[in-house]
C-alpha cells in the first residue's frame, strides 16, 4: 500500500515555508500542480513531507480552497502525493527524483497497480455462500426427485421450484402469483433476453442504471428513453409524454443511486401501463436486503397483469448459479415459453430442485437473515469509517442493498477514481451508470459495493477508499 512506502514525516508542517511560484498563463489549478511537481522534482519537497492543508495553502496563494483540493487530488492520482485522512497529504515515496542527472519531466509512474481491493457493486460476498446448507438441500432434493426429473427439462422450470417460489415471493416480497405464471430462467439478464423480442418498444429506463441491461433493450434503430431521477426515484409521471411501450424499473431500490420508488411514482407507472397497454419490467435484484425498516414490497403486487416481476439468486446467493425467475402476466406465459423452446436449455434441474428444497426447508430465509445482518454490519462500518475519516463526504442509498453512493464535489469524480486506482482499489463512479441521453443533473459520486470483499479484507478496502477521497 502506498502509505507503507512513505518515509517517516518530518515533524513540522511546512506551512508558509512552502514557496511556490505559480506561472502565469496557465489555469490556477494547472499552475499549482506544475509548481508542486517542480518542488518535488527539485527535492525542495522530500518524500513524506506533509503539505499544508487546503485552507492554509489556499489562503497563502490567494486561491480557492477547491482549486487546492483538486490539485492535490490530481497529484495523488498521478502518484506524486499520498492522502490519508488524519495524517493529511504528503509527498509520495515513489515521487523521489533521481539523485543526479537531468530533471525528469515524465510522471513518476504511468500505470496504477493491479487492484487489491474490490468495492465495485454487483456481487454478494462469495465467501458466505452457504455451502453446507446448500449441499444438504442438494442431497435431500436429489434423493427425493422422481426419475423423470432427470429427463429433458421443462422450459417452465421444475414444478417443485415454481411452487416454492410462488409461496416465498408472496410471503417475502408481496408478489401476487400462482406457480403457472412463473417461468424459471438463468437470471435477470436472461429474462430480458427472452422478453425483448416479444415486446413492442421503445423501452424507457431510469437515467442511472446498468449499461449492460440497457444494451439488451436497444437495437441500432431503437434507443431507450431516459426517465429523470430525483430523490423519489424515477419520474414515472413523465411516461405518458414518451413513446415508450415498456419501462424497466428498479422499484424497491434504485440501481445505483439507492432509494425506493415513491408510492405515488409506483402508482403512476401502473396507471400509465393500464392506460396505454404498456408493461412495467420490475427488476427486484436485492429486495430482500433492507435494513432500517420493513422491506418495500414488489410493484407487481399493484397489478400482476401489467407488471412483469423479475428476480434471481445473484445477490441473495451467488451470481454463479445462474438461477432466476420471471413472474409473468397471463398473456405472456405461452409466448415466453415458445421463446425458450421445448426443453430447458439453460438452468440445471438439479440446481432448481436444490433451490426448491432450500426455500422449503427454511434454509433460504435463514441465509437471507444471516446475510442481512452481515451486510448491515458492513454498511454501518462503511458509514462510521467515513464519518470519522471523511466527514465531508455524504453517503446516500444506505437503507438497503449491497452498495452505497458517496457524493463527491462537482467535477471531482474522475480524479477520485484515478486516486482510487493508485490505491489499488477497484470502485465505480456514477458516470459509468448514466444514460447518454439523461437530462437529470450530472451527479459526481462513487458507487461503493460493500458486499464483495470477504470479511478479513473489508477494513483494508475501506482504508484504501478513505485514502482516495478528497
Ligand atoms: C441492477 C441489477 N439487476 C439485476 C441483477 C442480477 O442480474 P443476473 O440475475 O442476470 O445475475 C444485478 C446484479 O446482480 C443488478 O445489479
Amino acid at each position: 500500500m502506498a502509505d507503507s512506502r512513505v518515509n517517516p514525516a518530518p515533524p513540522a508542517d511546512p506551512g508558509s515555508d512552502l514557496h511556490l511560484d505559480l506561472r502565469p498563463g496557465r489555469g490556477r489549478r494547472a499552475a499549482l500542480m506544475d509548481a508542486l511537481r517542480d518542488a518535488v522534482r527539485s527535492g525542495r519537497l522530500t518524500p513524506g513531507t506533509r503539505l499544508p492543508s487546503y485552507r492554509t495553502l489556499a489562503t497563502d496563494l490567494g486561491l480557492a480552497r477547491n482549486t487546492v483540493a483538486e490539485a492535490y487530488a490530481e497529484l495523488v492520482a498521478e502518484g506524486w502525493l499520498t492522502a490519508r485522512q488524519g495524517s493529511g497529504t504528503r509527498v509520495a515515496a515513489r515521487a523521489t527524483p533521481p539523485e543526479r542527472g537531468p530533471v525528469r519531466r515524465a510522471a513518476p509512474a504511468e500505470r496504477p497497480p493491479r487492484p487489491s481491493y474490490d468495492l465495485r457493486p454487483g456481487s454478494p460476498d462469495a465467501a458466505s455462500f452457504p455451502r453446507a446448507a446448500w449441499l444438504a438441500s442438494a442431497r435431500r432434493a436429489l434423493t427425493a426427485a422422481p426419475n423423470d426429473a432427470f429427463g429433458a427439462g421443462d422450459p417452465r422450470g421444475r414444478a417443485e421450484l415454481r411452487r416454492s417460489l410462488a409461496g416465498y415471493l408472496a410471503r417475502a416480497r408481496g408478489v401476487r402469483t400462482d406457480p403457472d405464471r412463473i417461468v424459471v430462467c438463468a437470471g435477470f439478464a436472461h429474462a430480458l433476453r427472452l422478453l425483448v423480442p416479444l415486446l413492442d418498444g421503445p423501452f424507457a429506463v431510469e437515467s442511472y442504471g446498468l449499461a449492460f441491461h440497457r444494451g439488451l433493450l436497444e437495437t441500432p434503430a431503437r434507443a431507450t428513453t431516459a426517465l429523470a431521477i430525483d430523490e423519489h426515484g424515477a419520474r414515472t409521471g413523465d411516461l405518458p409524454a414518451t413513446t415508450a411501450r415498456a419501462v424497466l424499473l428498479t422499484a424497491a431500490h434504485q440501481f445505483p443511486t439507492g432509494g425506493p420508488l415513491h408510492p405515488a411514482r409506483r402508482a403512476a407507472a401502473v396507471d400509465w401501463a393500464r392506460a396505454t397497454g404498456g408493461l412495467v419490467l420490475e427488476d427486484d435484484y436485492d429486495g430482500e436486503f433492507r435494513y432500517d425498516r420493513q422491506a418495500v414490497g414488489a410493484l407487481q403486487g399493484l397489478d400482476p397483469e401489467r407488471v412483469c416481476y423479475l428476480g434471481s439468486v445473484s445477490k441473495s446467493l451467488s451470481p454463479a448459479l445462474r438461477l432466476g425467475w420471471m413472474v409473468l402476466p397471463g398473456h405472456l406465459v405461452d409466448e415466453v415459453l415458445a421463446e425458450k423452446g421445448e426443453r430447458e436449455a439453460w438452468t440445471s434441474v438439479t440446481d432448481q430442485l436444490t433451490l426448491a428444497d432450500f426455500i422449503d426447508s427454511g434454509g433460504y430465509d435463514r441465509h437471507i437473515r444471516r446475510m442481512r445482518l452481515r451486510y448491515r454490519r458492513r454498511r454501518d462500518q462503511l458509514v462510521a469509517t467515513l464519518a470519522e475519516r471523511a466527514p465531508h463526504v455524504r453517503v446516500t442509498g444506505i437503507a438497503a442493498g449491497l452498495h452505497a453512493v458517496l457524493r463527491l464535489p462537482p467535477g471531482t469524480e474522475p480524479s477520485v477514481l484515478k486516486g482510487a486506482a493508485w490505491q489499488g482499489l477497484a470502485v465505480d463512479g456514477l458516470a459509468a451508470y448514466r444514460h447518454p441521453a439523461a437530462t437529470t443533473p450530472v451527479q459526481d459520486g462513487l458507487v461503493v459495493g460493500y458486499g464483495t470483499p470477504p470479511d478479513h479484507a473489508f477494513p483494508a478496502a475501506l482504508d484504501a477508499l478513505c485514502r482516495a477521497l478528497p
